[in-house]
């Protein structure tokens, strides 16, 4: 006893501390040791605030919003992200990282955990044809937008649920200056041209009322082939390719289940004629969906993976602003991924968006990105620690006006793993 005492304050010693014996007080000194509150020795010391911090258990940031759903744990404390992003202002997210830090895995995680927490439904813009085996393991719909399959998506289908502030007339006329302006290129639409769309717009939706079917294409063209201006023969032979030619993915009618919960548009062989385009007439097909969700009450959330190839299209990239700006009042949650961090940055568009995103979650980032985010969004030292070489899965989250390192990883040995998984030479 006397030998472990003398050891004891040995120990102590080294550390600059003095210990003292308690004679006949062990009793006393053990209960005041011990969690009761109890005080029975008279010794009390005053501590400078420096070594009061030493004790104060560390104090973390925490998101547990009531019904969110988790987006991994919190990196400092390990306890549950559990974000409910329909109560932020503006739910849009993004999700940004260089390649492979794990974006379309945290996407991927996120539809899992909307699929099976929520009866929302789920939309996804997949353009590398990775979402696949996810979306039909949850027995979703996956439709491939190509000029050889199968499947067709008619763009002049309309909602009947419009906000009376809009015509669907003007929306989808503005829909065909779209693809054709993608097919005249920029500039060359002339206002004579823009009356005419319009015109056959309306003519055609007319004549179609009451057929119990939507006009395709094919009857918008021949509409604007009855028209006797010379502009109307320009349009006419620029909408050929897209309706009679090579490129008439759009011009039939809908034939694929659009209304399953799960649906993920496959874009991947869209080659760089049609991409725009494509990209167009599948976030009007989201329009109309979010539109029908809305009257239902239900909400709708949309992935796009590889965002920045929007931001590449004048048209698009508007479009997208657009749907960024109003979907929050028709229940659309909008979920963003790109590598391009600077690239984004440059786009005033995507620069807006970002703005109107309240849900972020920065991934693994190269050093000049990391330097653009930390003056954006006012990212401390210590902080921007969790996104330089961060390891796959890792990195920050910032919801609201709330920053936590999160890290999500999904184990290996698991079949979501395997389903999520884009790394080649893994098995699938
Ligand atoms: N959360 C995670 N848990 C475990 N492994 C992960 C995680 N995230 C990513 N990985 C691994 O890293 C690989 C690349 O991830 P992912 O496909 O998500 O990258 P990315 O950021 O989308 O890249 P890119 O920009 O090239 O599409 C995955 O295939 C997987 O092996
Ligand atoms: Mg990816």
């Amino acid at each position: 006893m006397d030998a472990d005492t003398e050891s004891l304050i040995s120990i102590g010693r080294e550390h600059l501390c003095q210990f003292s014996i308690l004679r006949y007080q062990q009793e006393d000194g053990l209960n005041t040791v011990l969690p009761y509150g109890l005080r029975r020795i008279a010794a009390l010391r005053t501590l400078t605030t420096e070594s009061v911090a030493v004790l104060m258990p560390f104090r973390a940031q925490e998101i547990q919003d009531p019904g969110g759903i988790c987006y991994g744990v919190n990196a400092i404390s390990n306890n549950l992200l559990i974000c409910d992003r329909k109560k932020l202002i503006s739910p849009h997210g993004f999700y940004l990282g260089v390649s492979g830090s794990g974006k379309s895995m945290g996407m991927k995680s996120t539809v899992e955990n909307v699929a099976l927490g929520t009866d929302d439904d789920i939309i996804i813009f997949d353009i590398e044809r990775e979402y696949g085996p996810l979306v039909r393991a949850f027995g979703g719909e996956v439709i491939e937008i190509s000029p050889h399959s199968k499947h067709h998506i008619n763009p002049l289908d309309v909602a009947d649920d419009y906000d009376e502030s809009e015509s669907p007339i003007a929306i989808k006329s503005e829909l065909i200056t779209g693809i054709l302006e993608q097919q005249m290129g920029a500039g060359t639409l002339t206002g004579s041209h823009k009356s005419i769309i319009d015109r056959c717009t309306a003519n055609v939706y007319k004549a179609f009322r009451g057929k119990g079917r939507a006009p395709i294409l094919r009857d918008w063209r021949n509409e604007v082939l009855q028209q006797p201006e010379p502009e109307a023969r320009e349009l006419a032979l620029a909408s050929e390719i897209i309706t009679e030619g090579s490129l008439n993915v759009f011009a039939h009618k809908t034939n694929v289940n659009t209304h399953s919960r799960i649906v993920s548009l496959d874009l991947y062989e869209m080659g760089d004629q049609l991409r725009p385009t494509a990209l167009v007439v599948a976030l009007d097909y989201v329009q109309n969906r979010v539109i029908e969700n809305r009257k239902q009450g239900r909400f709708t959330w949309v992935f796009i993976d590889e965002v920045y190839l929007y931001f590449k299209y004048h048209y698009s990239a508007e479009i997208l602003y657009k749907a960024w700006k109003r979907f929050r009042k028709y229940g659309g949650i909008l979920t963003a991924a790109t590598q391009n961090v600077e690239e984004c940055l440059q786009s005033e568009t995507a620069r807006l968006m970002l703005a109107n995103s309240e849900f972020l979650m920065l991934f693994n980032q190269a050093a000049t990105d990391r330097r653009e985010l930390a003056n954006l969004l006012h990212i401390s030292d210590t902080q921007l620690g969790y996104i330089t070489d961060a390891e796959p899965g890792h990195g920050l989250l910032r919801m609201g006006g709330v920053l936590v390192p999160f890290s999500n990883v999904i184990p290996k040995d698991t079949d979501l793993y395997r389903l999520m998984n884009t790394s080649p030479g893994q098995s699938r």
